[in-house]
């Protein structure tokens, strides 16, 4: 029996609520269509939001936004308790400095990652990846999926250390598991 949109909704919404409950300020990196933020927005009010881009892409306008240039956050140090990179990275040019930045603008940073699951058509996973962006507007060529493996070792060369690890449910068709990371 395939499940209710509001349903998964709600349920992510309380997989994330002891991460959310007590933080004051978030920055969202890589905010896209900036859908998935508002619903956070709109359930944990009392936060003080943020989002960037390389591009604009929304399709919710509520919180405040600004273009970046991909490298340098226009943002002075620790100026969020936390950056969200949720589904980013693994568009980056260059997510070794993504992530840097993230750290050096929050004091700790939400990564939501997928990994192909083991014996999974590479080649597949990337077009499926690339007609879901096309989809949204997103002309987005990069696409570099991480294994558990080459993730954690970019967190190691950053300097970040794994304080959670969290499965996260994914109802969808593609041949991914997703995690949730909170690092510091
Ligand atoms: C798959 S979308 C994820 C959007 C959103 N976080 C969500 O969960 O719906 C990936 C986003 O990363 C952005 N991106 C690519 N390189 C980036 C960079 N260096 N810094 C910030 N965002 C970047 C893309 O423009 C795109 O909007």
């Amino acid at each position: 029996m395939s499940k209710l949109l509001e349903d998964i909704i709600f349920d992510l919404l309380e997989l994330f609520r002891p991460y959310i409950e007590g933080i004051d300020s978030v920055l969202d990196i890589g905010t896209g269509t900036s859908i998935p933020i508002h619903i956070v927005a709109e359930n944990f009010p009392k936060v003080r939001y943020n989002t960037v881009d390389i591009v604009d892409i929304r399709k919710r306008y509520m919180l405040p936004f600004v273009i970046y240039d991909g490298k340098n956050l226009p943002f002075d140090n620790l100026e969020f308790d936390v950056s969200i990179l949720n589904e980013t990275l693994h568009h980056c040019e260059d997510p070794e400095r993504v992530l840097i930045e993230a750290r050096r603008v929050a004091k700790s940073i939400y990564v939501i990652e997928h990994f192909p699951n083991p014996n999974t058509n590479i080649k597949e996973l990337v077009k499926t990846e690339i007609n879901a962006l096309n989809n949204f507007g997103l002309n987005c060529q990069i696409y570099n999926p991480f294994t558990d493996h080459s993730l954690s070792l970019l967190f190691k060369k950053t300097g970040l250390k794994i304080w959670d690890k969290v499965e996260i449910p994914y109802y969808g068709t593609r041949e991914i598991r997703k995690y949730f990371f909170k690092l510091e």
